[in-house]
């Protein structure tokens, strides 16, 4: 591993409320490092200024660790990856500046990825991985994307939300249930032991694109009518409250999915993000994927949140490509090509 013709990716991700780094060689991820943030958990949501702090206390020992568990030393690197955007601005800069200063200091080029690319690319971290093109749906916190991936440098986004990410809808949903953020997982948990005996409508959206918005303001007048007649309704109802809203969204989800595979022909499909972590995504894409004859890729959990590990992977088929950027870029916060 001395030699210095292997390539040994630094991968860093802070756009969020995790502080990430990983390791990859040659392909393989080595190491993969989270730090969570339970701060957030208090207010209900990720707040921003506390987000960049942690992101500071938190950067240096995830890199050390990365490094350490990767058995790899700074002068061994070949490059570091670091997330560009979107996410928030604090957070960015504290991972693009410790990006920044590393390979500086150790005189090797700077990869900045895209975040939604780099969800995408997590499909490629585990063999076997999906042959071009391949659709992929992208569900996560803040995005919820169709895109068709014609190479690693070729991404066609062919439907998209229209306000709520399918994360956020879980987490505001889960604020309404009186649930802790992220309430995605455990509506999740809670959903697998109850049925889903609730019906709400699913969003009327032409072609690819999501809505999700209006299923949160379903949600919100049925637990009132609800409430008003029975005060302990929820308490009594949790669990089948949790699957009715898990089968509305996965439902929504799936719909699209099966149609734009159906209309694009593509058999390669793959999804990524934090909710593809989501049983009945999981299960359900299965179903659809035995019966269209689909080759499916879920990534393994540590993949599906963010993490650093598919920065690394994605900066690695950047330097492959030869599609390097050195200028002295910024981070974004909004989604936009880079
Ligand atoms: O990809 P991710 O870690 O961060 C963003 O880039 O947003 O996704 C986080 C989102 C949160 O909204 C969280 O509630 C949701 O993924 N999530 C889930 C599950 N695990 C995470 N949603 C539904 N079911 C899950 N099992
Ligand atoms: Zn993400």
């Amino acid at each position: 591993m001395s030699n210095k013709s292997t390539n040994i990716i630094l991968g860093i991700e802070s756009s969020c409320d995790d502080t990430a780094a990983a390791v990859c060689i040659d392909g393989k991820i080595v190491s993969n490092v989270v730090a969570n943030q339970d701060i957030h958990a208090q207010y209900g949501g990720v707040v921003p200024e506390l987000a960049s702090r942690a992101h500071l206390s938190n950067i240096v020992p995830a890199i050390s660790a990365a490094l350490k568990e990767a058995g790899v030393t700074l002068d061994q690197l070949s490059a570091v990856a670091v997330t560009r955007g979107p996410g928030l601005l604090g957070s960015l800069v504290v991972g693009v500046c410790a990006a920044k200063g590393l390979a500086s200091g150790l005189s090797i080029p700077i990869i900045p990825v895209n975040h939604m690319d780099a969800h995408i690319m997590s499909s490629f971290i585990e063999l076997p991985i999906p042959s071009f093109p391949v659709l992929s749906l992208t569900v996560s916190g803040g995005h919820t994307q169709l895109t068709i991936v014609h190479s690693v440098n070729q991404m066609e986004v062919v439907g998209k939300t229209r306000d709520d990410a399918a994360g956020e809808a879980f987490d505001k949903i889960g604020k309404m249930m009186g649930l802790p953020y992220p309430a995605g997982p455990i509506i999740d948990r809670l959903a697998e032991a109850g049925q889903p005996r609730f019906k709400f409508t699913h969003a009327d959206v032409p072609e690819f694109d999501f809505s999700f918005s209006g299923l949160k303001t379903q949600v919100m007048y049925f637990l009132r009518d609800q409430l008003k007649n029975e005060a302990d309704f929820l308490e009594d109802n949790k669990k089948d409250v949790a699957a009715s809203v898990r089968s509305t969204i996965v439902g929504m989800l799936m719909n699209k999915l099966e149609s734009c595979a159906i209309d694009t022909g593509i058999k390669s499909v793959a999804i990524v993000g934090g909710v593809s972590a989501n049983r009945l995504v999981r299960r359900s894409a299965e179903n659809l994927a035995a019966q269209h004859g689909w080759q499916l890729h879920i990534p393994s959990l540590p993949y599906c949140t963010d993490n650093a590990a598919m920065i690394a992977i994605t900066g690695y088929y950047r330097l492959l490509s030869g599609t390097v950027r050195h200028e002295n870029f910024v981070p974004f916060t909004r989604y936009e090509a880079g």
